[in-house]
């Protein structure tokens, strides 16, 4: 026999309770160990060098721990970083012959607001680690040899004003999430090999305006739909290549059933001509 169990319902929803509190408690904990490997501006700065190499050989010579350069309120002795309130504000090293490629830890620099790696010679993809760069305003990755997909994960870059990826050569479609980014200014993804369409949202706004021209789209073949002219987008070409080989395919069959007509036309005419004559020869002759 079953004894009804009174406190049965209330021992479950303490046990789900301390389920839960305990997931709480390791959730916070596994925020916090998150938080401590990617909010270090050290491993920021170390990560940047490891994947780089400067032409002349000394510009990274210096980026030693002890020389961190935001302990102090004196000017950075970084070349190229800029700090605020003790952490890395700005990384600016553009037209530097920089090679290599960007180091996802770069994610690290919490409080970086400007990463502008210009005119270097970068390979390699862009990192989805910066889409964790949460404060971010100005990306300048534009003049370098960067490949691979645009990362949606961008998107979460709430505050990104300036998204500069112009002459690369990423490939794949344009995240339509980036469409998303309300602070977006100015956004240049002109000379890569991106296709796809344009996502609505960064050619027009939410009220139809337009938002970003063709210039920001441009040099890139596989890439089509407004704001770049329809001559020149090879969706365009296509159209017209499968109204062409409707056109084509549909005169091609009128010619074909018609010569079938007129076939069967004359093979019936024939028949019938030679019925007569098989009629001809039976009916007798009444000369
Ligand atoms: C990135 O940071 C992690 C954690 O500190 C470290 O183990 C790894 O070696 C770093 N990678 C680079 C490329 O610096
Ligand atoms: C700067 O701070 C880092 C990390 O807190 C420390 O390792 C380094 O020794 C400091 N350097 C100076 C010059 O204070
Ligand atoms: C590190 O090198 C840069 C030049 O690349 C120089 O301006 C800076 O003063 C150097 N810093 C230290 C601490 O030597
Ligand atoms: C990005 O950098 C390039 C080369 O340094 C520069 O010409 C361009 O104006 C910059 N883009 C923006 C949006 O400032
Ligand atoms: C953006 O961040 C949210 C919340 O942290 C996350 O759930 C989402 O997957 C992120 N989006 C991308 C594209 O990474
Ligand atoms: C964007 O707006 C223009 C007019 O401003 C319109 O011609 C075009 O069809 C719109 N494009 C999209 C994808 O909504
Ligand atoms: C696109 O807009 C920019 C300013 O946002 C302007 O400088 C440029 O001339 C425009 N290009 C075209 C093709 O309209």
């Amino acid at each position: 026999m079953r004894i009804p169990c009174s406190g049965c319902a209330n021992r479950k929803w303490k046990a789900q309770r301390s389920t839960s509190i305990f997931l709480v408690f390791v959730s916070m904990f596994w925020d916090q160990a998150l938080a401590q490997v990617l909010n270090n501006d050290i491993v920021c700065l170390q990560g940047l060098k490891s994947q780089l190499k400067s032409t002349d050989g000394t510009l990274f010579s210096n980026w030693t721990g002890s020389n961190f350069p935001c302990n102090s309120s004196s000017p950075s002795s970084y070349r190229g970083i800029e700090c605020s309130n003790s952490r890395v504000q700005t990384i600016q090293l553009p037209g530097l012959g920089l090679t290599g490629s960007l180091s996802p830890n770069l994610s690290a620099c919490a409080n970086l607001l400007k990463l502008d790696l210009s005119e270097n010679s970068l390979t390699g993809s862009l990192p989805l680690q910066l889409g964790l760069l949460g404060n971010i305003v100005t990306m300048n990755l534009s003049y370098n040899s960067l490949s691979g997909a645009i990362p949606q994960e961008l998107e979460n870059c709430t505050y990104l004003s300036v998204i500069d990826l112009a002459h690369n050569q990423l490939s794949g479609a344009i995240p339509e999430g980036l469409a998303s980014l309300q602070k977006l200014q100015t956004f240049d993804v002109s000379y890569n090999n991106l296709n796809g369409a344009v996502p609505t949202g960064l050619a027009n706004t939410s009220n139809g305006a337009p938002r970003f021209n063709s210039s920001s789209f441009e040099g890139n073949s596989g890439l089509y739909g407004y704001p770049l002219p329809a001559a020149n987008n090879v969706h365009g070409l296509s159209v017209a290549a499968i109204v062409g080989l409707g056109f084509g395919s549909g005169l091609l069959s009128l010619i074909l059933s018609f010569t079938a007509v007129c076939l069967w036309l004359r093979v019936t005419e024939q028949r019938n001509a030679a019925e007569e004559g098989k009629i001809s020869q039976l009916m007798p002759d009444y000369d």
